[in-house]
């Protein structure tokens, strides 16, 4: 049984990520979508939320996709969880440096497990939870970037933050 990782801080999840997945259970038996507690960020929804999102944006018979949190070392949890592949998505040329750098340091680190990198349709290349906070922030429409519940959850979210 082949499995696949895919990590991120999903905060919150896109299309694209969405996009990603559909693409990455095509290609293995079982798909983790790993949500990092990332110390290095401060997130806008907790890894229970983000890991919610997630389940809750999965079509329905999605049986072979698994939702898990993750601290510490990525490479450590692939192993844990008997993957052979980490999946990131790669939009742009601007993604490509950060990414090589972390799929050859992981590769250092655990030489059997690999890097794939999938490409999204190509109406989300340029859609990041980042960009979609900041415009959600600012009052734009952010609903065509995002599975229905979570516009609604960021909605919400940005809501109370105001108050
Ligand atoms: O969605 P993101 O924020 O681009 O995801 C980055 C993530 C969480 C995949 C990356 O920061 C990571 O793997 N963190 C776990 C810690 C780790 O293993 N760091 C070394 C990577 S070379």
């Amino acid at each position: 049984m082949r499995t696949a990782l895919y990590p991120g801080s999903f905060d919150p999840l896109t299309n694209g990520h969405l996009d990603v997945i559909e693409r990455a259970v095509r290609l293995f038996d079982r798909v983790i979508v790993a949500v990092a507690h990332n110390d290095a960020k401060v997130p806008l929804f907790s890894v229970d939320e983000r890991m919610a999102l997630v389940r809750d944006a999965l079509p329905p018979g999605s049986g072979r996709i698994e939702v898990a949190s993750f601290g510490g070392l990525l490479v450590e949890f692939a192993r844990e969880q008997g993957a052979s592949a980490v999946i990131r998505g790669l939009r742009a040329i601007s993604d490509f440096e950060f990414e090589f750098q972390m799929a050859l340091m992981n590769r250092k680190l655990e030489p059997a497990v690999e890097t794939l990198f999938l490409m999204p349709r190509e109406e989300y290349i340029y859609v990041s939870s980042r960009i979609v906070k900041e415009i959600a922030r600012l009052g734009g429409d952010v609903s065509a970037f995002l599975p229905p519940a979570v516009a609604v959850a960021l909605h919400k979210k940005l809501e109370r933050d105001r108050r």
